[in-house]
């Protein structure tokens, strides 16, 4: 068996430092620790940081005894933490340097009022966390058809949620120069997403059979196994070693594994390990074929 391990595989840099942070601040801190929302999306990690003594909440008014908050890597808009303090709880904050110099070019923007056009979804939080940097007054565009509809600007600072693809961010901005307004691009997309997609199409198409492992609510692991889809092998989601099935491996030479950015390392591990459990009684069978056969 030949395993291929995309080296983008797993965690990326904001989601490690995050889970990094939120240890740290248990370790150090005495009292409650929160996350304001599930710090990534793996129940099973979320749910070793329950074990530890981690505790989500999805408002800041669930919390009735004062403590810690951490904020994730998606960010939150300033009043969020302007709010948690007024509670009295002390803020750590875990948003990744990628998202913070979003908010820091939307926020610079709105003080020149320069008008803020986000491209991004307006439900995820990244995005809701951006519009509140711009004063509330940033507003989101998903493609360049919701573009075409806004009013005329004589001048707009575009930025981009950062997991926007790099074609999406280009339609939009031609759009609004089309209409003759004056267009400042902050290529605010970070690089990671559409790294660990080109490789993951890259290997599914070298390999017998696609592996992708992660959380069945985690968008961009949905993403990376609709990608691998479309190279036309046999492509299985899983969430754990545990749901890898030997029938699947039967025949199989050259096995490709990929992981969205929510899943830790040691999941992968797993997966590996079982992939070579399955090698052993594969071999084990076919020993015992020849001997029968002898
Ligand atoms: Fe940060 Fe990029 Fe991950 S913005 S959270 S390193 S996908």
């Amino acid at each position: 068996m030949d395993l291929r391990i995309a080296s983008t595989a797993g965690f990326c840099f904001g989601v490690k430092r995050a889970v990094e942070i939120a240890r740290k601040t248990r370790h150090n801190r005495d009292g409650p620790v929160y996350t304001l929302g599930p710090l990534i999306h793996n129940d099973r990690v979320t749910g070793e940081l329950a074990r530890e003594g981690i505790t989500i909440v999805n408002e800041l008014s669930e919390i009735k005894v004062p403590g810690t908050v951490i904020i994730r890597s998606h960010g939150v808009a300033p009043e969020i933490i302007t709010e948690a303090e007024r509670k009295g709880l002390v803020v750590v904050d875990a948003t990744c340097p990628f998202v913070r110099k979003v908010q820091q070019t939307a926020r610079e923007l709105a003080e020149k009022n320069i008008p803020v056009i986000i491209v991004g979804d307006p439900e995820h939080p990244e995005v809701k966390g951006i519009v509140g940097w711009t004063g509330k007054q940033g507003v989101v565009v998903r493609d360049a058809g919701q573009a075409a509809k806004l009013d005329k600007y004589d001048e707009v600072g575009v930025v981009a949620q950062t997991t926007q693809r790099q074609d999406n961010l280009e339609a939009v901005v031609n759009v609004l120069k089309g209409t003759g307004c004056r267009v400042q691009v902050f290529n605010t997309i970070c690089l990671a997403t559409s790294e660990r997609q080109k490789e993951a199409l890259e290997l599914s198409k070298s390999v017998d059979l696609m592996l992708v492992i992660g959380g069945r609510n985690s968008a961009n692991t949905a993403k990376l196994t609709q990608i691998c889809n479309s190279a036309q092998v046999p492509v299985y989601q899983v969430e754990s070693a545990g749901e890898v099935k030997f029938a699947w491996l039967k025949d199989i030479e050259k096995i490709g594994i990929t992981a969205g950015a929510s899943t830790p390392g040691w999941i992968i591990e797993e997966v590996c390990c079982r992939m070579m459990d399955f090698e052993e009684m594969k071999s084990n069978e076919e020993t015992v074929t020849e001997e029968q056969v002898e």
